[in-house]
C-alpha cells in the first residue's frame, strides 16, 4: 500500500520479508506476515501481543482482532510468548515491512528505548496498549491506552483495610505477583502496599511471582502454604493466579473465601464465577476490551492528529453479590 517498486526490487523485498517473518514466527507466533506494501489500501497495524498467559489476555487478543476487522484495518499480529526478545524482533519486523502504525503491550517496563527509537527514525508512530514502558523520552511513543494499575492495587488494599478493620492481631497476607518487571506487577504491588499501610495489623508475609498464569499461581501458593502455617489473606495480581491458588488451598484442606480471604484483579468470567460462588471475596476490574479504542487511535495517529498522551480505561470493583448480578452479561 505504499511505494511502487521495480519488479526485481519487489521480488528481493518480498524474499527478505518472507525470511524475516519466518524468523519472527520461529520465536514468536505470527498470524500474518508479508509486505505491508502488498497492494491493499487499508491502514496496516503491526501488533505485538505479550502472549496467551491468562483469560484476560485471550479476551484482549479477541477484542483487538475483532475491532481491526470491524474498522477495516489490516492487522499483523504476533504472539511473543511472554518474551521481550520476541517482541523486539516482531517490532523490528514491522519496521522492515513499513507498516503504518505499530502497537504493542510491553511484557516488561524496561529496555525498549533502542527499538522505539528505530521506529521513530523510520517515521512509524507507536501506541502502547495495556502496559506502559519506563522510557524517559516520551516522544518515543504517541500515547498509552490502558488501566491505572496502581489504582487497582489501591482499591484492593482499601477493601481489605475495611474488611479487616476489627482484627485485633496480625493478619498475614501472601501476595501472588504478576510477571516480574511488568507494569501491572510493579504498580499493583505498590498500590496495595500503600493502602494496607493504614492498618499495621496487615502484614505481607510472602510475595512471589506466579507469572500471571494458573499453573504459576497453583505452584507458588503450594509453596506459601508449606512455608506459612497461618495465612489469612491472598492477594493475587490476576484472576488466573487466584484460580490456580484455589486448587492448592483446597488440596491443603482449607476453604477458599472463608479460611483464606481472596482478592484478585481482572474480573474475567471464571474469576467472577469464583467470586459469585464465595471462593473469592473481592475483585478489582481490569478491562481487556481495548480493541475499538486502539483502532480509533491508530487511525488518528496515522492521520497525524494529536492524541492525549495517556488514555485510561474506566473500571469498577466487584463483591460476590455484584458478581452474581454482572455474570449473565459478562462478555469475557
Ligand atoms: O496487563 C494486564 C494483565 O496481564 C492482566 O491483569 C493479566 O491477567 C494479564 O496477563
Amino acid at each position: 500500500m505504499r511505494t511502487s517498486l521495480r519488479p526485481w526490487r519487489a521480488a528481493a523485498t518480498a524474499l527478505a520479508t518472507v525470511l524475516l517473518v519466518g524468523s519472527v514466527a520461529a520465536c514468536g507466533n505470527s498470524d500474518t506476515g508479508g509486505d505491508a506494501g502488498s497492494g491493499s489500501d487499508k491502514l496496516v497495524l503491526g501488533f505485538s501481543q505479550v502472549g496467551a498467559e491468562s483469560g484476560w489476555r485471550t479476551a484482549n487478543t479477541t477484542s483487538i482482532k475483532e475491532a481491526a476487522a470491524e474498522a477495516g484495518i489490516e492487522l499483523k499480529f504476533d504472539d511473543a510468548q511472554q518474551k521481550q526478545e520476541n517482541q523486539i524482533k516482531a517490532i523490528r519486523n514491522y519496521i522492515q515491512q513499513k507498516v503504518d502504525v505499530i502497537a504493542f503491550s510491553p511484557v516488561v517496563e524496561s529496555g525498549w528505548d533502542t527499538v522505539l527509537k528505530e521506529a521513530k527514525d523510520a517515521g512509524i508512530p507507536v501506541i502502547l496498549t495495556d502496559r506502559a514502558v519506563d522510557s524517559a523520552d516520551k516522544s518515543l511513543y504517541k500515547t498509552f491506552l490502558g488501566s491505572d494499575f496502581v489504582k487497582e492495587g489501591r482499591l484492593s488494599g482499601e477493601w481489605l483495610v475495611e474488611n479487616k478493620k476489627s482484627a485485633t492481631g496480625p493478619v498475614n497476607i501472601v501476595e501472588l505477583q504478576g510477571t516480574t518487571g511488568s507494569a501491572p506487577a510493579n504498580d499493583r504491588k505498590k498500590g496495595f502496599a500503600e493502602a494496607i499501610a493504614a492498618n499495621p495489623n496487615l502484614k505481607i508475609v510472602a510475595s512471589q511471582s506466579g507469572d500471571f498464569t494458573r499453573a504459576g499461581g497453583k505452584q507458588v501458593m503450594e509453596q506459601f502454604l508449606r512455608a506459612n502455617p497461618k495465612i489469612d489473606v491472598l492477594f493475587a495480581h490476576n484472576d488466573d493466579m487466584g484460580l490456580g491458588a484455589l486448587e492448592a488451598i483446597t488440596a491443603a484442606g482449607k476453604t477458599p473465601g472463608k479460611d483464606i480471604t481472596i482478592i484478585t484483579i481482572d474480573a474475567v468470567k471464571d474469576g467472577m464465577q469464583a467470586l459469585a460462588d464465595g471462593k473469592f471475596n473481592f475483585i478489582a476490574e481490569c478491562s481487556p476490551l481495548l480493541g475499538p479504542q486502539l483502532m480509533d487511535l491508530a487511525k488518528k495517529v496515522h492521520a497525524g492528529e494529536e492524541v492525549p498522551p495517556r488514555i485510561e480505561t474506566e473500571e469498577t470493583t466487584f463483591t460476590p453479590e455484584q458478581a452474581k448480578e454482572a455474570l449473565p452479561n459478562r462478555k469475557y
